[in-house]
């Protein structure tokens, strides 16, 4: 397993180009299961989740080609005009939650799916009752046996009224592609309203799907009898942003964040900006610079627009450095605080309680070996080898190759003093 060796204590400068998001381009291309044209998507970003589902799509029958002039394999042609099995094997799904999505668009499609239970994750349980009980609102019959979800609706599904119990992603992604092709009306109330479902919206819009309420709590989909297929440009990705806008804070530097969209990442700029970091929106996107001693600052996470539980990790460690005290609270994920003891080795002092985390800040970390447990903790380790004195080795980085695209070589195009270790 690779490691990632980080020698601290260089600030960051200079210019890095924002990937495509992971959590937009993974439910898109499952949207290219509703049709039996082509959909192609840029800027796709290389990441190991990507190829995951690949996979998994490829396994269904979907053929994915790189188009001739599609620029470092950044777009994708997905076909699923020939989908020739309706299951999704444990083996995949386990890999990767997100596989999960296949489930609405194959048994609005197909009448059917079989698709494995996601299982427990090292952030949380994470259930998929909402997606379930949504479906069977909409007429799907749903058993649940030797650890799959099988999924019946002969006669296809009907539009229904349903209140999610929560403002869950991944329910709302599943549910809004089962409703595009439904018998009818489907209103969804309480639907989760992040950046990425807006993309997912427009895509399917360019489908023939007709959906109202974007970037609202109130979804209205007016089922179709088929969908066609588009072109569409994936949403540049905001956790990565935020991730190298947290990265120029802590090590005293100043970074130019390509194509990010500051109307995306409001509630993390204004805590940045309450620290003492200086934000400014450019015609390029966003350049965000330290500006002395980072002062605490409270935060909790929420669904968007609230503050994004997948910047609270990396937020930890900035409020580790600053001057003063910050308690963090984690509402989205039960146990999201996997990063607290690593950060402890490294000289943090963090006290855990319950979904609380009391930062006291310290004047410096210093590096030491970590291990990497998820995708967030991952960059939060990584950047704290950053601002950290000495060495710091962070093991287990496949968690890291799952959402950031080559993220060694833009932290050193940026100056920092990073390298990979192959083992
Ligand atoms: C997505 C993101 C993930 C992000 C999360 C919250 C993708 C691929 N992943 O994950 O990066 O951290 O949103 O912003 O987009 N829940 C239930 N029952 C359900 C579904 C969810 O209880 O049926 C709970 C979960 O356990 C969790 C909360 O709802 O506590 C939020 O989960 P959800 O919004 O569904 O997250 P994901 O879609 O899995």
């Amino acid at each position: 397993m690779d490691s990632i060796r980080i020698r601290g204590g260089r600030p960051l400068h200079g210019d890095v180009e924002i990937s495509g998001a992971k959590n937009a381009a993974l439910p898109l291309m499952i949207a290219a299961l509703l049709t039996s044209e082509p959909v192609t998507l840029s800027r796709v970003p290389a990441l190991a989740d990507i190829a995951t589902l690949s996979k998994l799509l490829s396994e269904l029958g979907v053929t994915l080609t790189t188009p001739e002039n599609g620029n470092n394999g950044r777009s994708l042609t997905l076909n699923a005009a020939n989908v020739t099995s309706t299951v999704a094997p444990y083996e995949l799904v386990r890999r990767m939650r997100a596989s999960v999505l296949v489930l609405g668009p194959l048994l609005a499609r197909f009448g059917e799916a079989t698709v494995s239970l996601p299982g427990g994750c090292a952030i949380g349980t994470r259930p998929v009752d909402i997606h379930l009980a949504g479906l069977e609102r909409m007429g799907a019959r749903i058993a649940l046996e030797d650890g799959y979800i099988r999924a019946e609706a002969p006669g296809g599904l009907n539009g229904a009224e349903y209140h999610l119990a929560a403002p869950s992603v991944g329910a709302t992604e599943n549910l809004l592609m089962a409703a595009a092709l439904a018998e009818g009306e489907t209103v969804l109330h309480n639907a989760a309203r992040e950046p990425e479902i807006t993309d997912l919206i427009h895509c399917l819009n360019a489908m023939g799907a007709v959906i109202e309420g974007a970037d609202s709590d109130c979804l209205r989909i007016t089922g179709q009898a088929k969908l066609g297929g588009t072109e569409h440009q994936i949403m540049v990705d905001r956790i990565e942003a935020g991730t190298y806008a947290i990265a120029a804070a802590i090590t005293g530097g100043s970074v130019a964040l390509l194509g990010a969209r500051a109307a995306h990442l409001e509630t993390p700029l204004e805590c940045l900006r309450q620290a003492g970091v200086l934000v400014e929106e450019t015609a390029q996107g966003l350049t965000v610079s330290a500006n002395g001693q980072l002062k605490s600052v409270d935060v909790t996470t929420h669904p968007y627009p609230g503050f994004p539980t997948d910047l609270q990790a990396q937020t930890m460690l900035l409020m580790a450095l600053a001057e003063g005290s910050a308690l963090i609270s984690e509402t989205v994920f039960e146990n999201r605080f996997m990063h607290v003891p690593e950060l402890a080795r490294m000289g943090a002092d963090i006290t855990l309680h319950g979904g609380n985390a009391l930062v006291r800040g310290v004047s410096a970390l210093r590096g030491a070996p970590v291990m990497a447990t998820d995708l967030r903790a991952s960059s939060c380790l990584v950047l704290a080898g950053l601002a950290a004195e000495g060495e710091t080795l962070i093991s287990r980085v496949y968690h890291l190759d799952r959402g950031y695209e080559r993220i060694e070589e833009k932290l050193a195009a940026l100056g920092a003093d990073i390298e990979r270790v192959e083992s």
